[in-house]
């Protein structure tokens, strides 16, 4: 269990559940940004189906959860249709609806900076976990969704939905492609009642993340390294983003509290692509 994700287990008084009797999929749920949020949701009261492609660490999470009734493991590799199909319905078959799915399984794909050696069957590799495997969870999901006439589909996009440079080619292209998706299936489910959003945070210190330092910033104490490198070029200063502070935006995006978001990007960036410091106007 991640330090932060062990933050989001905190027990709430039953007064205090905000996600009670709703039935939400996590993808990517065994790690990282996943595992925050299937902790925080958990601790709201949801019944979760959190699906992953690394069967251990997903079931560790379930058991560490007390291997609680409300929480189940499906293993699923979201570039496959029949899987995402197979884990809604089991979802559905165990918990009795689909209120919520998270799209969060993603990869980085490897550092590459010379276009010409891009290796294009990698570059199908990122856009198959970032953007196919989300397709199908809202395909799957609105398949569930649109008989009940409501519904919260939520996206992990990136601050690399907006923006080129912070990462490799076909990240940055899957990233913006999420946010395409969200707006797109926004446009046809809303006459359902369902809200299709995308979050987008800044780096994060997960295992995906430490993959996208730079080969010099790879130190040592990497965690330490990689904390330095997010500090040094954030805009919010004295602030670290967590996976729990994500999860706590798409919480929010999955609540009643946001009964009329939809369409939208999320950003939780501190104002990252908002700004630029190039031409040290301010520092
Ligand atoms: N960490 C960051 O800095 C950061 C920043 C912006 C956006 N994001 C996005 O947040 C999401 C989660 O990232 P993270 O940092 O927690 O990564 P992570 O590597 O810690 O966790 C990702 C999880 O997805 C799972 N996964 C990978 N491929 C899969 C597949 N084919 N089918 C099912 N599960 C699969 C992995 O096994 C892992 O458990 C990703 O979509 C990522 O792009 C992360």
């Amino acid at each position: 269990m991640s330090t932060t994700a062990a933050n989001a287990t905190a027990v709430l008084p039953p007064q205090s559940y905000r996600l009670l009797g709703k039935v939400a999929l996590v993808t990517g749920g065994a790690n990282g940004i996943g595992e925050s949020i299937v902790r925080l949701f958990h601790n709201h009261g949801a019944k979760i189906c959190l699906v992953d492609i690394q069967d251990d660490l997903g079931k560790r999470v379930c058991e560490s959860l007390g291997d609680d009734t409300n929480v189940s493991f499906f293993h699923c590799d979201v570039t496959i249709e029949d899987d995402v199909r197979r884990a809604v319905d089991f979802t559905v078959d165990k918990f009795g609806t689909l209120d919520i799915i998270i799209n969060n399984a993603g990869i980085s794909g490897s550092p590459c900076n010379d276009i010409r050696n891009v290796d294009l069957s990698e570059f199908e590799k990122v856009f198959n976990i970032n953007v196919k495997g989300v397709f199908h969870g809202m395909k799957h999901a609105a398949r569930i969704m649109i008989p009940m006439k409501k519904g919260s589909i939520i996206s992990l996009s990136s601050v690399a939905s907006t923006i080129g440079g912070l990462g490799p080619h076909a990240y940055t292209g899957s990233k913006h492609a999420v946010w395409g998706l969200t707006k797109s299936v926004a446009a046809e489910l809303g006459m359902h009642g369902i809200r299709v959003n995308c979050v987008s945070p800044y780096t994060v210190p997960t295992a995906m993340a430490v993959a996208h330092l730079p080969e010099e910033e790879r130190t040592e104490g990497v965690m330490a390294g990689f904390r330095a490198f997010a500090e040094k070029n954030a805009n919010l200063r004295g602030v670290e983003l967590t996976a729990d502070d994500v999860a706590k935006v798409v919480f929010f995006l999955a609540s009643d509290d946001a009964k009329y978001v939809s369409g939208e990007n999320l950003m939780v960036d501190g104002g990252f692509a908002s700004v630029n410091h190039s031409f040290r106007v301010f520092r």
